[in-house]
């Protein structure tokens, strides 16, 4: 993520992404892959999650009050214990107490999950920090409990739902899904969650609901990045209610059957995997249905480089960089990057009749 600061300089956060590949190459990644042809063949499937496999949200915190009131680790540190041989030094958890991490998990296509420790220490919040290797020592004191959701606005039955009524109210699924940057890389997770239209269907939106607005907790004290000025605090977001009602869209309240890790957005955030991450708000605390599409934050602070959909779409660049391939974390050649980030066959109808680059 780059930013054309109030000051006209460049805030430049990703060097990859200027890396781009020679004309030729991405013509060449335009054609129909292998790739593309399998998903239009394969349909995603999701996966519910026997709850036995998910660490619950009680537990987790028994365990983290355990282990403070040890002295021993809080926060995020305690995930990154968990990932296999790292940072011994930073915790010494009682034997039996670290959680175990699944191998082997893979997408509908084929491709590994990322590791637990790539995806809880490369990561874009900027409420933290805008060095993505920063965001995990910085977010580890952030708490995320107690939490609430308030769901409001164009509704029949608002809520202010605590984090443990929705996890005990909506079944959680594992959903082991692409998660493309607009900075051009990406990685495979396995999120657990919910679909947000379950949780919407409970607030009835009135016929007059047309969009759904999504905020992040304001915190400044304790998420150093919101003193910074350049950025029109708190993180908003917003779908238009028919791709909040997709059954792709989910609130995700864990990865790895581990509750949501601090710099991926403890305790609930947003997963739409076919959008650019930046539209995957994190640190969720306000759901409010309107009737204008409502304005967010990188469309506020790059209206000509950041739109409202941001459907990923290999054919309309970034204007400082091609979107025509990606780099995959943990790989060191670039693949092409897929429309709609691989779910078009799921999610295309959405978008019929509308041009999909002028409406980037
Ligand atoms: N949400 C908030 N509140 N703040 C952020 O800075 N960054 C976005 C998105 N959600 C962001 C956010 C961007 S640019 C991306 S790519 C994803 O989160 C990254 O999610 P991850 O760190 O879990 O991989």
């Amino acid at each position: 993520m780059s930013l054309r600061g109030a000051a006209g300089r460049d805030v430049n956060v990703e060097t990859e992404a200027t890396k781009q590949p020679s004309i030729d190459e991405e013509i060449a990644s335009l054609a129909l892959t292998d790739k593309e042809e399998l998903i239009m063949n394969n349909k995603y499937k999701s996966v519910p999650v026997k709850s036995s496999e998910i660490t619950p949200y009680s537990q987790y915190l028994s365990r983290r009050d355990f282990l403070k009131a040890a002295g021993i680790v809080t926060g995020s540190a305690l995930f990154a214990a968990c990932a296999p041989a790292q940072r011994a030094t930073e915790t010494t958890l009682p034997e039996g107490e670290a959680p175990v991490i699944p191998t082997g998990k893979m997408d509908e296509l084929g491709d590994p999950a990322n590791s637990f420790e790539d995806i809880t220490n490369y990561n874009n919040y900027y409420e933290f920090s805008v060095d993505k290797e920063a965001v995990n020592p910085l977010s580890k004191d952030f708490a995320p409990a107690p939490w609430t959701v308030e769901v409001h606005g164009l509704v029949n039955n608002p809520q202010t739902y605590g984090i443990e009524d929705l996890l005990r109210k909506f079944p959680q699924e594992e959903r082991i899904y692409r998660l493309r940057c607009v900075e051009a890389w990406s990685m495979v997770i396995p999120w657990t969650g919910f679909p947000l239209a379950s949780l919407l269907q409970e607030v009835e939106p009135t016929s007059d609901a047309k969009f759904v607005r999504f905020e992040t907790v304001y915190r400044p004290e304790e998420m150093p990045g919101q003193k910074n000025p350049l950025f029109p605090w708190p993180y908003q977001e917003g779908l238009r209610l028919d791709e909040a009602m997709h059954d792709l869209t989910i609130l995700a309240t864990g990865l790895y059957g581990q509750p949501m890790p601090n710099p991926n957005g403890a305790p609930i955030r947003l997963v739409v995997p076919w959008k650019y991450g930046f539209k995957s708000i994190k640190s969720i605390v306000k759901i409010e249905l309107v009737a204008e599409q409502p304005s967010t934050l990188w469309n506020t602070v790059g209206p000509g480089e950041y739109g409202f959909y941001s459907n990923v779409n290999p054919e309309r660049s970034h204007p400082r960089w091609s979107q025509a391939s990606e780099r995959r974390i943990g790989e060191f050649d670039r693949r092409p990057t897929l429309m709609f980030n691989g779910y078009a066959e799921q999610v295309a109808s959405l978008y019929v009749g509308m041009d999909l680059v002028e409406n980037y």
